[in-house]
Parts: structure tokens; C-alpha cells; sequence
């Protein structure tokens, strides 16, 4: 018995919308974790599609980033034998689960969502219902396969703790039904910042191309984007609430290199912000290099994407029917 207990690992979920392509924001933040911790825990990760159709999307361009994300996953190291991987949008539980929740989430909670009045704010053509219920299909994710742990960035931080909220909520109301999930949030990396506006999130969608870099960019355009990024007035290389664009530098080069804040203000004292900037994008470009050239590698391989998508989403729907057995049965549907 202790010994099976020891060997129970617990299990991580993360997942991430399928719009341009991974940026340093996603990988510092989440699928670098992702690729660390898959050997540890059992690990589920998968191309959100069904969370990206609430904005507007042209299908076909849809259809290929879609497939890019996945093999940028495995150009990122994530390892289909050690990890279920899979697109959302084939496994239908999430769905249906997701209506369960909706009747069990308020509205005044969901129009709350930070995210969901920065999207309204920015799309006000088009705040269709998809937008605002978006955090409870985040929730159903997470909680159809009975996470213990969802490594994410800051921002999903509000999300996470909906999900809480409602898992909680309906273990009460119906019995324990739902494994109440934490998040885990690096300490480095956990909110990467545009390049080009150092007090905003580097984001997939930012129109200003030298605002983010992605993994499947190369040396020269990583670099050139360093070169360009945005600083502060002064010279010192170091973390201070007043130097926005240095700091993000830093937390960035602490990331990529497995180093603290501190360890890289030690190693860049008396240095100009010129020779930084250059070695923060080398650093940077050293690390997604070799994703590149995966990436282009598996991107062109579209039999074994499909093998693979396949078989995740199989492991997947089967894990995912066992909660929502147990769920259907709580809210009293009919079962013959
Ligand atoms: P998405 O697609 O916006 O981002 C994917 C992951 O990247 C993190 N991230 C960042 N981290 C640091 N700095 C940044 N600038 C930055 N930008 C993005 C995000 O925090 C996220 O971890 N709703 C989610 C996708 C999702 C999900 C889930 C995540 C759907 N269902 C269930 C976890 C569990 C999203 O839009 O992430």
C-alpha cells in the first residue's frame, strides 16, 4: 500500500490557444515548465482550438496554426511517451462538461474575468457568449481530468482561481466529485513583457512584430529584436520597479538561463545596456534555435502529427469519461 502510494505520481494540465505561434511569453511561462515537469507527474497538454474560435478566425489559417502548435510542442521537448498530448476540440467531454459547469458558475463571476473585459474592450465587434464563458471551459479542462496541478503564467491566475471556486462549489452542492486544483506559476518567467512596451504582457496577437519573439523565429530576427527592445533612461543593469525594460530583460535572460534576477545584475555590472541587450538575444536565440529546425522538421511530417493527435486524444477521451461518468450521475441524468 505505501508503496503504491509513493509511486502515484500527481497530474499536470496545461494547454494554450492556437494564434500565431509560441512566443517567449508562452514558453518562459508555461511550456518550458511543461517540458521539465513531464517526468515527474503525469502530464496532459493540449492546443486549446476550441478557446481560439472566440475571436474571428479564417478557417483554413486556423487549421494549419492549429497543427504548427502541435509540432511546435514536440519541437519544444515535449515527449508524446511521457506525455498525453492532444487537440481539444477532439476530445468532446470538455464540452459537455463545460454546459454542467455553466449552469453551476454565475454570470456576475464571468463578467468579472479581467481578461474578459480587456478582450471585450479590444474585440467590441464581436463579445460573443464564447468569450465570456471561456474561464468555465478553462475550468472543465482542468477539472475533467482531475488535475492536481496547472503550470501556467500570471495572467491565467484569475482563471485558476474560478476554477477553484467551482470545483469547490460543486463537490458541495453534489458531493466530491472534482479534485480541487493549484496552480503553479514560475518565479522567473511568469510574465515576460513585450519588447516594445515593457508594461505590457508580450502577447501572441501584437500587431508590432518587434514586440515579441516566437520559437520558430531566427538568430538574426531574435537578435535584431533585442537589439531594438525597448530601455530605460540610466545605465544600470538591474531590477527596479522604475526600469521596466531592463527588468523584463533580465527576468528573460534569468529564465533562459536557469539564473536568478541577482545572478544576472552580478554578471552584467558595468556593462552598457547595448552589450545586454545583445547577449540577453543570443542567449535567447541559442535556446529556440534548435526548436526552429525541429519544428520545421515536424511541422513537414504530417502522417506521425496525426498518428499522434489520434492517439492522445484517445488516452484523453478515456481518461476524460471516467470523471464525466461520475458527473452525469451526480446531477441526475438518466442512465440505463
Ligand atoms: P495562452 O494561449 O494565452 O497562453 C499559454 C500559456 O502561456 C502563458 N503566457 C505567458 N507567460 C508569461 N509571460 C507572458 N507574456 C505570457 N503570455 C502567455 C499563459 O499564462 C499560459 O500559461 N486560457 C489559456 C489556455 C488554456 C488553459 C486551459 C491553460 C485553456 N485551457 C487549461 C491551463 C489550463 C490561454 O489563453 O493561454
Amino acid at each position: 500500500m505505501e508503496e503504491q502510494q509513493a509511486q502515484a505520481k500527481k497530474l499536470i494540465l496545461s494547454g494554450i490557444q492556437p494564434t500565431g505561434t509560441i512566443t517567449l511569453g508562452n514558453y518562459l511561462g508555461a511550456v518550458q515548465n511543461w517540458q521539465k515537469m513531464q517526468t515527474e507527474f503525469d502530464s496532459i497538454f493540449f492546443v486549446a482550438d476550441m478557446h481560439a474560435l472566440t475571436v474571428r478566425r479564417e478557417p483554413s489559417e486556423f487549421r494549419q496554426t492549429a497543427l504548427n502548435f502541435f509540432a511546435q510542442f514536440l519541437a519544444c521537448g515535449l515527449d508524446p511517451r511521457q506525455c498525453i498530448m492532444y487537440f481539444q476540440s477532439h476530445v468532446r467531454q470538455h464540452a459537455e462538461l463545460q454546459w454542467i459547469l455553466n449552469c453551476n458558475t454565475y454570470v456576475g463571476e464571468a463578467s468579472r474575468m479581467t481578461q474578459f473585459k480587456d478582450k471585450s474592450a479590444k474585440h467590441a465587434d464581436n463579445i460573443n457568449m464564447g468569450l465570456m464563458d471561456y474561464p468555465v471551459l478553462m475550468a472543465a479542462d482542468i477539472l475533467l481530468f482531475q488535475s492536481d496541478l496547472v503550470p501556467v503564467g500570471i495572467d491565467q491566475k484569475q482563471h485558476l482561481e474560478l476554477t477553484r471556486d467551482i470545483a469547490i462549489r460543486f463537490n458541495n452542492r453534489y458531493g466530491e466529485t472534482f479534485k480541487v486544483p493549484e496552480g503553479y506559476i514560475p518565479t522567473t518567467g511568469a510574465k515576460i513583457c513585450s519588447l516594445q512596451d515593457p508594461t505590457s504582457k508580450m502577447s501572441k496577437s501584437d500587431p508590432d512584430e518587434n514586440a515579441t519573439v516566437s520559437v520558430t523565429d531566427d538568430e538574426a530576427t531574435i537578435v535584431r529584436r533585442f537589439k531594438r527592445a525597448v530601455t530605460d533612461s540610466g545605465s544600470e543593469i538591474c531590477v527596479r520597479e522604475d526600469k521596466p525594460g531592463i527588468s523584463n530583460l533580465i527576468n528573460i535572460y534569468a529564465a533562459i538561463e536557469n539564473k536568478s534576477p541577482q545572478d544576472v545584475e552580478r554578471e552584467f555590472a558595468g556593462q552598457g545596456y547595448g552589450t545586454f541587450k545583445i547577449a540577453v538575444g543570443e542567449a535567447v536565440a541559442a535556446k529556440f534555435n534548435p526548436i526552429r529546425e525541429d519544428f520545421l522538421r515536424y511541422s513537414a511530417d504530417k502522417k506521425y502529427l496525426a498518428e499522434l493527435a489520434r492517439d492522445g486524444a484517445e488516452k484523453a477521451a478515456s481518461l476524460a469519461e471516467r470523471t464525466m461518468r461520475k458527473v452525469r450521475k451526480k446531477v441526475g441524468f438518466v442512465a440505463f
